[in-house]
C-alpha cells in the first residue's frame, strides 16, 4: 500500500472511530479483541498473565490490536533508567497518573534490579474502573495501591463528572510522579489540576515525568494521523467531537505552567527525529 493511500485510509478509519479507547467498551468489539487474544495466551505461557486484550487496546499500547503483548510488556527499560537518573530508589513513593492496565507497574511487581525488588509505595490513578478494578485483583495491596479520579473524558470515560481531583496524599511525600500518554488526553484545567497537585505532594527535589504531544517537536505521524488543527484554549486537538482523544501543546505552554506553579526546572525532551517515537517528555524537578 503507497504512502498516501494508507494516509487517506487511516485518515477516513479516524473519521469513523475517532477514539479507540471508546470502541473497546463495546460488548461485541470486546468478545473479538478477546477471542483474538486467545491463541497466543495458549502458545506464549508469559501472555497468560497479562490483562485482556481489550483493557489493552483501550490503553493504545502501539495502536495494536493483535500483537500489543510486548509493547504491554517492554516498560522495564523505563524503570532502569529512572534509577539511573536518580528520579527513583527501589524504596521509593512512586505516583502514575492514568495507569491504565499497569503497563508501568508489572515491572515493579514482577521484576528484579540487579537482585534487588522494588519495596517503596506505588500509587496507581485513573479515571476508568475497569482499569482499576483489573489492577487492584492483580497487585499486591502492600506495595500498590490504586484509586479513582473523578475527571471527565470523553475519550476515556464519559461518565465523570469534574475537572478537579485530590491526590490522597500529604504534601511533600511522594519522590516520584509520572505518567506515559496521559497529557496527551487532558484538556487545559484537567492537565493544571494534575500538575498543581503533583507540586504538592513532591518532595523538594522530586522530579515529574511526563510524555506529551510538544508541537515544536511534532510526532512522525503530524501531517497524517496528526494534525492538531482545532484549538481549545491553549490545547490543540485532533477531533472537536471528543477532543480528550489526542491533545498538544506549544513547549512554551508546558515551561511556562511549570514556572507559575513553582517547579525549580523543567524542560522537554523532544521526540528523536525518524524513529517511531511520536512522543516527548516533559521533564520538571521540585
Ligand atoms: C493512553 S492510556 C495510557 C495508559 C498507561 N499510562 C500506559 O502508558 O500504558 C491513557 C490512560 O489515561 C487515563 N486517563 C485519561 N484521562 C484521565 C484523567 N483525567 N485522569 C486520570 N486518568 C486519565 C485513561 O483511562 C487511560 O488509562
Amino acid at each position: 500500500m503507497s504512502k498516501n493511500t494508507s494516509k487517506h485510509l487511516d485518515g477516513f478509519l479516524r473519521k469513523i472511530v475517532p477514539s479507540v479507547s471508546l470502541l473497546t467498551h463495546n460488548f461485541f468489539f470486546k468478545c473479538f479483541a478477546n477471542m483474538a487474544d486467545l491463541p497466543t495466551k495458549i502458545i506464549v505461557p508469559e501472555f497468560r498473565n497479562l490483562p485482556p486484550n481489550h483493557l489493552r487496546i483501550r490503553i493504545g499500547v502501539g495502536n495494536r490490536i493483535f500483537s500489543n503483548q510486548m509493547r504491554y510488556l517492554n516498560t522495564y527499560s523505563f524503570w532502569m533508567y529512572c534509577l539511573s537518573e536518580g528520579y527513583i530508589t527501589l524504596n521509593s513513593s512512586i505516583i502514575d497518573i492514568g495507569c491504565g492496565c499497569g503497563r508501568y507497574a508489572h515491572p515493579l511487581r514482577d521484576y528484579e534490579f540487579k537482585q534487588s525488588r522494588f519495596t517503596g509505595r506505588y500509587l496507581g490513578v485513573d479515571i476508568d474502573q475497569e482499569q482499576l478494578k483489573w489492577c487492584s485483583e492483580n497487585f499486591d495491596a502492600q506495595r500498590f495501591r490504586f484509586v479513582h479520579s473523578t475527571h471527565a473524558s470523553k475519550s476515556y470515560n464519559t461518565t465523570g463528572s469534574s475537572q478537579s481531583m485530590t491526590l490522597p496524599k500529604e504534601d511533600q511525600s511522594v519522590d516520584f510522579v509520572f505518567s506515559s500518554s496521559l497529557l496527551t488526553h487532558l484538556l487545559e484545567t484537567e492537565l493544571r489540576n494534575y500538575l498543581q497537585e503533583t507540586f504538592r505532594v513532591l518532595k523538594p527535589g522530586g522530579h515529574m515525568l511526563m510524555t506529551c504531544f510538544c508541537l515544536d517537536y511534532p510526532p512522525a505521524t503530524m501531517g497524517s494521523r496528526h494534525t492538531f488543527s482545532h484549538a481549545i484554549g491553549n490545547s490543540r486537538v485532533e477531533t472537536l467531537e471528543v477532543p480528550e482523544a489526542a491533545v498538544a501543546y506549544t513547549e512554551a505552554f508546558f515551561l511556562e505552567t511549570a514556572k507559575n506553579i513553582g517547579f525549580k526546572s523543567a524542560r522537554i525532551i523532544g521526540v528523536v527525529p525518524n524513529t517511531d517515537e511520536i512522543q516527548s517528555i516533559f521533564l520538571a524537578e521540585k
